[in-house]
């Protein structure tokens, strides 16, 4: 079903079988069936779904599409490459990493003291593990003490005043030194969302003249042959190959200067992340003008290429990819509560014996609406709604004509869409918007999809069943967070249709796809809607498996985790309940078991009725 853009930004990942969407991998489950069981058991509101398999692939594809590069260039350095933790900290992601990446030595990059201690903990020994982002003495102590315990380590200095800390820890300890990597403020930048990294005004990198200074400390201190990495990067999502070019142009003429300056032991040229998904689901090659391909082909030949003009061995490589690794693996299902415009359905007309002449034609229309009238019925209709609301503002309607008027003409607008949607014409394109469905998630937008709220990233976004039909219904959603930035509104650039479902009789879910990068973390407890309920899914020949339950917090645990005693609220709910009148004392005692039940869920709706 070419309305949702599978064959754009799924790379193969799930296909549409039998009305569903199922996984491109073994069994095949479909997503709908793993929804289905972990709500069996009760679980409520949104679902984030982990798929470690989707991990191990995008792993497995950047080894091999460098290692193919390296291969095909007669490129002399290795590839190597670390998880940035920014991108997905929660354990049942960086497990799946771990494990996956294990037998290609892949390892783990920090930006934080917090991210420092998990890639300590976590790196096997014998991978790599880099810093990066600004460090304190603590931080750098702790880059020693990683060093110490065997990790291969490498701090990257953000500027001369951390590569003095450096030294200082050096001379005050005898703790193994890690190893030093400079990031360098290159003036190419990038292009595209997140593009702030690169270039000469970027919060981040020694400038040329910083680089020397730093040669030269490294040099009095006896610590040159610790210099093992040069390190950029320009932004992350980087739409378009062109300047990932330049910039590596660029890096690659400084590592071959440094190493020309004396910087013996540097053999490491680490490009950072910036490689970028697919998120669009309406046109190809909207988010990259690149594939992992050509990108692992121009790095390595580049490189290659520099180092054979300035006759300097050829470094190792080493990327940062965050986003291409894990963009892919999560997805959050959300349930549909509500269909605003359900408010129209024809079963709510109640038609009085006599009618007002404008309703009586309304009522023909709507029965004898056919694909070759109806543009003219529309239009009557249009017309005729219009004059009912003039009527009932003059007072010679009542509101019950006015509901029986409007019933008639949606569903007229309706039918006339619908009839007409292989091939719209402008008015009823415009009419599609101004009459978009309003479908109610039970999700936060603010929580599960912030570089949406906040930068307008767009998330492919389907439903997970009905995929037999065509959707006629053009869509904004609302999230029920008490705030009207909640909402994804319809994009006639960016489409979105769905179905028309009647609630009362079946459930409808919706899948956000590629949210598995940056989302969680950067995800905010606005209104206390707090991360949702999430599980990973296993999957082999014959089944899948539900594991690594993680249930969204309950609404007590959301309270005592921004300060409130836990205790103090439960104490005082009771005392205020206990006091009041009841009629009976079983009353009292069933509505004190029911506040404690509610307190032990979590803060999603469980229904809308
Ligand atoms: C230093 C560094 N490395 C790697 C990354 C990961 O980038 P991406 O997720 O685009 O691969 C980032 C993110 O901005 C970063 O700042």
């Amino acid at each position: 079903m070419k309305e949702f853009g599978v064959d754009i930004w799924a790379n193969n990942n799930f296909f549409i079988d039998d009305s569903e969407l199922k996984l491109n991998f073994k069994s095949s489950p479909s997503i709908l069936n793993i929804t289905k069981e972990i709500r069996s058991s009760g679980a409520r509101g949104p679902l984030l779904l982990r798929f470690p398999h989707l991990i191990k692939k995008q792993i497995k594809s950047l080894y091999s599409h460098f290692d193919a590069a390296i291969e095909e260039n007669s490129y002399q350095g290795s590839f190597n490459a670390v998880f940035p933790l920014k991108v997905n900290q929660f354990p049942h992601a960086v497990e799946a990493i771990t494990s996956s990446g294990e037998k290609y030595g892949y390892g783990l990059e920090a930006g934080s003291k917090a991210e420092l201690i998990l890639a300590m903990a976590k790196t096997p020994l014998g991978a790599n593990i880099t810093v990066n982002g600004f460090k304190d003495k603590e931080m750098i102590t702790l880059g020693f003490i990683a060093a110490q315990s065997g990790h291969n380590i490498t701090l990257t200095i953000e500027g001369i005043n951390e590569l003095e800390t450096i030294i200082n820890v050096a001379n005050e300890s005898s703790l193994k030194i890690p190893n030093i990597g400079i990031r360098v403020r290159l003036h190419s930048s990038g292009s595209g969302t997140w593009a702030k990294s690169g270039g000469m005004d970027a919060k981040f990198g020694l400038t040329a003249t910083e680089i020397i200074q730093a040669i030269k400390l490294l040099k009095n201190a006896s610590l040159i042959e610790k210099l093992s990495m040069i390190h950029f990067h320009i932004g992350s999502q980087m739409e378009d190959i062109a300047p990932i070019k330049k910039a590596l142009r660029e890096a690659g003429n400084i590592y071959a200067e440094l190493r020309k300056m004396g910087a013996v032991s540097l053999s490491n040229i680490n490009i950072g992340g910036g490689l970028a998904v697919e998120y669009d689901q309406h046109t190809h090659g909207k988010s990259r003008n690149y594939s992992i391909k050509e990108f692992s082909s121009s790095v390595v030949f580049l490189l290659g290429e520099i180092m054979d003009a300035k006759n300097v061995k050829h470094p190792n490589i080493f990327t940062e990819s965050g986003r291409y690794i894990v963009a892919s693996h999560a997805v959050l299902i959300t349930p549909v509560l509500e269909l605003f415009s359900q408010d129209y359905r024809e079963e709510l007309l109640s038609l009085k014996e006599i009618n007002p002449p404008l309703i009586n034609e309304l009522i023909d229309l709507n029965k004898l609406l056919n694909n070759s009238n109806c543009i003219e019925y529309l239009h009557d209709a249009l017309d005729h709604v219009e004059s009912l609301l003039t009527l009932f503002d003059l007072g010679y309607i009542d509101l019950q004509d006015r509901s029986n008027g409007e019933i008639l003409a949606h569903n007229i607008i309706k039918k006339a869409l619908y009839l007409k949607s292989a091939n719209p014409t402008d008015e009823l394109e415009k009419l599609q918007v101004k009459l978009q469905e309003r479908y109610l998630i039970n999700a936060s937008i603010f929580q599960s999809l912030p570089d949406y709220w906040g930068l307008n990233q767009h998330f492919p976004v389907m439903p997970l069943h009905h995929l037999n039909t065509t959707p006629h219904r053009a869509s904004s959603l609302w999230d029920i967070t008490c705030d009207s930035d909640g909402e994804i509104g319809f994009n006639p650039q960016k489409p979105l249709y769905l179905h028309d479902i009647n609630l009362a009789k079946e459930e409808y879910f919706l899948g956000f796809f590629n949210v598995g990068a940056y989302q969680e973390t950067l995800g905010m407890n606005h209104n206390l809607f707090t991360k949702p309920s999430e599980y990973t899914i296993e999957i082999d020949e014959s089944s899948y498996y539900i594991t690594n339950e993680c249930e969204s917090k309950s609404l007590i645990d959301i309270l005592n985790s921004i300060g409130y005693k836990r205790e103090e609220i439960l104490d005082k709910l009771e005392e205020d309940l206990v006091k009041s009148n009841f009629i009976t004392k079983k009353e009292k005692s069933d509505t004190l078991l029911k506040l404690k039940l509610f307190l032990k869920q979590n803060g999603y709706l469980r229904t809308t009725n």
